[in-house]
Formats: C-alpha cells, structure tokens, sequence
C-alpha cells in the first residue's frame, strides 16, 4: 500500500468539490467533513469511475454494487466514486485527480478507450492499477472483468431472425451502439456474423454516446428513408437505443411495432417486453461483474497479484495478456423474465409488473 494513501482520499475529496469533478463522491468518510482522515494510514482508497447517466445500470446497479462488495472484502476500504457525465475531459480529469491523490486502485468504465490511455499510462507510472470494467480500456491495464461483447451480438441477431420469422426479403434498421466504447464494435460484429446475408440492412446508424435521442433521431430518419411499412426489425445494440427507436416507430404512426432487440435488461425494458413493444433484451448478470471487479481491485488495491482470480487473458493495445474474467450474456424475452432477472433478485415482480402490466405478467407467469 502506498505511503500517500493516508492523504489520499481526502486530496480527492479536496479535488472532487473543487475542480469541477461534480459528480465525485466518497464513502470511506465517517468525519463529518468529509474525506478519509478517520480511516488511518492502512487504510485503502479504491476509486470508481463510471462513464455517464444515460445507461441506467451504471449508476442503479454497477456502482452500488461494486461498493458493496468492496466493502464486504474490505470494511475500511474508501470507496471514491465519480460519474463522467459521458464527458472525457472530465473523466480524464476525475482520473488524473485520483491518480495526483495517491489513491490505490483504480476501476474505470472508459467514456472514450482510446482517448483515457493517457491517463491510464500515468497511473501505470504511479504505481496504481487499474481495473478495466466492461469495457476494455486502452493501456497497460492491470485487470478487465466483462461479457463475451460478440456472444451479446450474437444472441441479440438470432433473437431478432427468430422474431421476424421466415422470408426471405426482411429488411431492418441497425441502431449501433458508440464506435468509442469497444463493447459497441464487438455487439455489432457479433450481430452481422448471424445477420449478414440473411436479412436487407436498409440503414445502419453509430449511435454516439448511446443517447436514446440519437436513436430516437436516427429512427425517424429510417422510417422517412425506407417507408413505414417497409421496417420487419430493428436490431438495437441496448435498451436505452431500443427505447429511442420505439419511440420513433410510435410517433410515426408504425402499426403493428417490428420486434426491436435490446440489452442491459433495464426495468423499463422489461415492461417494453412485457407490453409488447420490445422483443428482447440481453441480460449480463450484475452481481458477478461486480463481485469479480471488486475481489480485483481489492486485491490490487493490497499490491497482490490478479494472476489467480483471472480465468482469462486479454489483449488490449498497451497491455498484452491482461488477467482477465469473462462471463456469459443470457437472451431474455417474455418467456424467461422470472427465471434470470427475478430469480437473481434484479427486480422483483412487483417492482415490473405495474398495475397496467398484470394481465400479461399473469401470462408470462409473474405471479
Ligand atoms: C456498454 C455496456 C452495455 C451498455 C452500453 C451503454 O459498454 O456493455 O451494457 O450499457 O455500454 O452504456
């Protein structure tokens, strides 16, 4: 453990209210001002940067998660958490500061991979790793904890065949997720690899910054460009991107809705799928992510070796044979919400099936 890390929490603090870090927080504090001054000089400081708010998981399910369970490795570990608001300037900057702080390890979801291999060469050079969190970050990493990205295409292509049926002249609108989040070119690689050759890709969009918005844009600009009636699927790399371009199809009057693929298994997806206007969403198990995630930076966090909690290794450019956990997509549509997402306690029945929602939860056996 380092030397600085005693002042190092509180530097971040220090950091994170003044220089315009908005979205930092701290939760190793027990002194009323703030900081980890309480926590004493053995004490870790792990920090996680999460990418934006656009993405519900982010903030509803990963970053709570993370904490807890760095906590119930580690009780006196701090935990510095701060949200880049899908800025990289300031995830670069929320980075650095962490860094100039002393903290002890570091896990990052990359707003932007290529461009945060600075900041992630600068903690290699002080001595901190960094654990790269569903995303593949650029630059000697130390650790990466994420899904099969192709599988999550994969599933999400056949999903998308197997609901438009049969037919040989299906055409669909391909709604990409960000080309700077490397997960975005793996889901699409994925997709083509099961969807090339066996539909007509009208339009295909890049879809920055995974805004809902772009989506919902780009949508109506597919429907104006290939004519209502001439959408059988749209192929959306996650929720908030299916959410945009349903809305889009609605607002433009298309009846019946083509199935619309998703993945990341939000609430409002699930409803989506519950009423019909969404097909399926691709589930990537929360707590083991961030159970895998958090036992590394714990260990990093302790300057142990990653080397025995790996079951993979990865290349990433600046970083070659990084210890690495990679673990399985599930597809879910109607038929199997109660048996991954309930079953895990992401959500419980009451929780998804509102009022207006009971009918076909009786259905789909949400009882
Ligand atoms: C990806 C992640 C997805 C989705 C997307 C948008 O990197 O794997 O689950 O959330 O980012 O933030």
């Amino acid at each position: 453990m380092k030397t600085r890390t005693r002042d190092a929490a509180m530097a971040v603090t220090v950091l994170c209210t003044a220089v315009a870090l908005a979205a930092c927080g701290s939760s190793g504090d027990s002194s009323p001002g703030g900081g980890s001054e309480s926590s004493g000089e053995d004490t870790p400081s792990i920090g996680l940067l999460l990418p934006d708010s656009t993405t519900a998981r982010w903030e509803t399910q990963d970053g709570p998660l993370l904490e807890t369970k760095i906590k119930g490795l580690c009780g006196d570990c701090a935990v510095e958490h701060a949200n880049a608001k899908g800025d990289v300037a300031l995830q670069q900057e929320q980075m650095d500061s962490m860094i100039t702080a002393g903290i002890d390890a570091i896990v990052l979801v990359a707003v932007d991979a290529r461009s945060l291999a600075a900041a992630v060469r600068s903690a290699n050079e002080a001595d901190i790793p960094v654990i790269a969190y569903d995303r593949l970050a650029e630059g000697p990493i130390s650790g990466y904890v994420s899904f099969d990205g192709e599988e999550v295409g994969r599933l999400q292509g056949r999903a998308l065949l197997e609901a438009m049926g049969g037919g040989s002249e299906r055409q669909i609108v391909m709604m990409n997720g960000d080309p700077s989040d490397p997960n975005a070119v793996s889901f699409k690689k994925g997709a083509l690899f099961v969807l090339k050759g066996r539909v007509e890709i009208g339009k295909e969009y890049d879809t920055l910054q995974w805004r809902p918005e772009n989506a919902h844009m780009n949508m109506s600009g597919a429907i104006a460009a290939l004519g209502a009636g001439n959408i059988d699927g749209v192929y959306a790399a996650n929720d908030g991107l299916a959410a945009g371009s349903i809305s889009a199809l609605k607002s433009n009057k298309v009846d019946p809705l083509p199935p619309v693929t998703g993945q990341d298994a939000e609430l409002g997806a699930l409803q989506r799928i519950l009423h019909g206007d969404q097909y399926m969403t691709v589930y990537k198990p929360f707590a083991p992510e961030a159970s895998a995630a958090a036992t590394m930076a714990v260990a990093a966090a302790r300057g142990e070796s990653l080397d025995r909690l790996a079951t993979d290794k990865v290349s990433t450019r600046g970083a070659d044979a990084v210890p690495a956990v990679m673990l399985t997509p599930v597809s879910v549509t109607v038929d199997n919400i109660k048996d991954t997402v309930v079953k895990d306690g992401v959500y419980t029945i009451e929780q998804i099936c509102t009022p207006g929602l009971r009918a076909a939860c009786d259905e789909a056996g949400l009882t």
